[in-house]
Formats: structure tokens, sequence, C-alpha cells
């Protein structure tokens, strides 16, 4: 039996958008009970070191509002854990984060990070919060991630869908190989496979073939599609591109 592949929509750009002139809108809970409406599993939200898009009240008010699960990105800080740890989320995905960077530019280094991270993990774990570890599908971080009890890993998508949009065919062999490799290895080690990063209609029908990944995490193809046709549209438009691509591997 096929699981079910969730989808998570992240609202980030809801707030980008609503931060760009400050005030409240437009409100990024209710582009998540709209995302909800309209099929998503969970909603996703980066509260950025930085706070460049969600804040924190954001935070408090997903959690009191909406109907479906809560992951919650942030870096792996004492910080962010406290602030996890008050806010109670569904789940908790470790990002790497650069103040610097546009968007989560890579994957988390569990290897080097592997002595910082432990006592994290375990805090978030004895608290309930399902730990989620954004790596690249590299064999020794899937191995790390699973050392270090991390009960799911997401993987990042991020370089495969970069090939693709350059259509550079060695790269997105190369890149493909790993994610369906890495997402092999990762089940097999016990690991819940999520993924996630720069994905859009086509790209998440194709990953949604990989029977071993159970969540894709979506945010700025779906907000920035959604400028067009609408948001409870766009999600619904993504639920069946997924659908679809889930659907072959029935066959
Ligand atoms: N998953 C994780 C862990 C992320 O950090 C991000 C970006 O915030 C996403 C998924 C969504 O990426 P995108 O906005 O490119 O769809």
């Amino acid at each position: 039996m096929i699981a079910h592949l969730r989808l998570g929509v992240n609202i980030d750009h809801v707030a980008t958008i609503r931060n760009a002139r400050g005030g409240c809108h437009p409100d990024p809970v209710r582009a998540a009970k709209v995302a909800i409406e309209a099929g998503a599993d969970g909603v996703t939200a980066h509260l950025r070191e930085d706070r460049r898009h969600i804040r924190d009240e954001d935070i408090a008010r997903l959690k009191a509002q909406i109907a479906k699960p809560l992951n919650l990105e942030m870096a792996a800080t004492t910080e962010m854990v406290a602030i996890a740890l008050k806010a109670m989320p569904h789940a908790v995905c470790l990002v790497p984060e650069r103040r610097a960077e546009r968007t989560t530019e890579g994957g988390l280094d569990a290897v080097g990070r592997r002595v910082s991270l432990a006592p994290m993990m375990d805090q978030l774990n004895a608290a309930g919060i399902r730990v989620s570890l954004f790596i690249a599908a590299d064999p020794a971080q899937i191995k790390t991630a699973a050392e270090l009890r991390a009960p799911v890993i997401e993987i990042h998508t991020g370089a495969w869908c970069e090939a693709l949009a350059h259509n550079d065919k060695t790269a997105v062999a190369a890149e493909w190989k790993r994610i369906a490799e890495g997402a092999t290895l990762a089940k097999s080690l016990g690991l819940e496979v999520h993924a996630g990063h720069g994905l859009d209609y086509e790209s998440a029908e194709t990953i949604a073939a990989l029977p071993e990944i159970v969540e894709l995490n979506i945010g700025h193809f779906l907000i920035g599609e959604a400028t067009f046709v609408g948001l409870t549209e766009t999600v619904k438009r993504m639920r069946a591109a997924m659908d679809r691509g889930r659907a072959k591997v029935a066959k």
C-alpha cells in the first residue's frame, strides 16, 4: 500500500508581502486557513532569526487558529528551540540559516553539527514535537540524522529544481539519482521522508512518484501562482499534480 502524499503549504511569502507595507494585510493566518480549506494537509512557516517574513505572533496565531498540523521551520539554535518548546507546534523542521541568504540555500550539515544538534533533538523529541532535519540527500547526512534519532528528514530539492529550471539534463539526472537513492536509504533506516524547496506543479508531480516520500512542503511557487489564479485554485492544482504523480507508483 503506497502512503498518502501530504501537502504542506508554506505561507512565509504571504507575510513577505504583508511586511513590504507594514500593517496586517495580507494575513498569513488567513492564507493558512484558505490553503487548508483547499486541501492542504498542513501548514509550514519559517520563523527566521531576522523575522523577515513570519513573526512570533504569527506562530502563536497559527497554532491557535488552524485546524491542521503546524510545521515550524527554524534554525537549530537554543533561542529557537526555546520558542518551539513554548509554541508547541506539531512539528519542527531544523534548517540551516544564513542571514545574507535569500532563501534556505542548502541542507543542514547534520554531520558537522552533530554535537550541537544532539541536545536540541533530545529536548524536542522529549516534548513530543516531531523533529525533521532539512538535509541534502547525501548518505552521510542521512545516516547521521538516523543516529541522532530524528524521526523525519526533509530532502532539499533545490539543486534538482535549479537543474530543471536551467534544463541541465546531466545535473537533473545526477540530482534525481541522489534524491531517489537518498529516499530509499532514509526509509531503510526507519526515517520518514519529506521533500521540499523550489517545487512547482511539474516537479511535484515527478517527485510524487517516489513512494518513500510522504510529504512535500511547498511555498514560493504556490504563493506566486496564487497572484494569478488565487490560492484555493493553486492548492487544488498542486494537489491534483501530486495525485497524478502518485498514481504512477500505484501502477
Ligand atoms: N522546506 C523547507 C525546509 C524550506 O526551508 C523551504 C523554504 O522555506 C521550503 C520547504 C519551501 O520552499 P519553496 O518556498 O521554494 O517552495
